[in-house]
């Protein structure tokens, strides 16, 4: 099933320049870039994007990390696209994470880990609308 998955490179990634790695990797695993974009997010849209998490002890260090330094937004299309961009990011902690994977390639720890992407269809379905109208995205 053709699917769209929302991806974002985290300030950690975009600060140490490894956006355009992360972005060929993502074409040479052949998925589709249908949307991206570079943005600061505010603190308001952060905490709204990780709602899910706002009652873990780590939510206010996430949110202050991810307000932190630009971020770039990606919406990805491949066949299952979903799983697919998990199994390319690997593991959330960078140390747990299998060689090659985005994470273990570029992350530094499980808080600073270089790429968020969706982890389910009703997940995406959230997630991609929340930084994207549909006349960003190409499909
Ligand atoms: P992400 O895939 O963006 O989804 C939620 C994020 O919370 C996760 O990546 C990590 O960056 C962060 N996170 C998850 N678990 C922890 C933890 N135990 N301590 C700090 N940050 C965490």
């Amino acid at each position: 099933m053709m699917e769209q998955t929302l991806a974002i490179l985290k300030p950690d990634a975009v600060r140490k320049k490894f956006s355009g790695a992360i972005l060929a990797r993502y074409e040479k695993e052949g998925f589709r870039i249908c949307a991206l974009k570079t943005r600061l997010l505010s603190k308001a849209e952060a905490e709204g994007f990780y709602a899910v998490h706002r009652e873990r002890p780590f939510f206010a260090s996430l949110v202050d990390f991810m307000v932190s330094g630009p971020v770039i937004l990606v919406v990805l299309q491949k066949e299952n696209a979903i799983l697919a961009h998990r199994q390319l990011m690997g593991a959330t902690d960078p140390a747990k994470a299998e060689k090659e994977t985005l994470r273990a390639l570029y992350g530094e720890s499980i808080e600073y880990n270089a790429v968020h992407g969706s982890d389910s269809a009703e997940t995406a379905r959230f997630e991609i609308p929340y930084f994207f109208s549909t006349v960003e995205i190409v499909g």
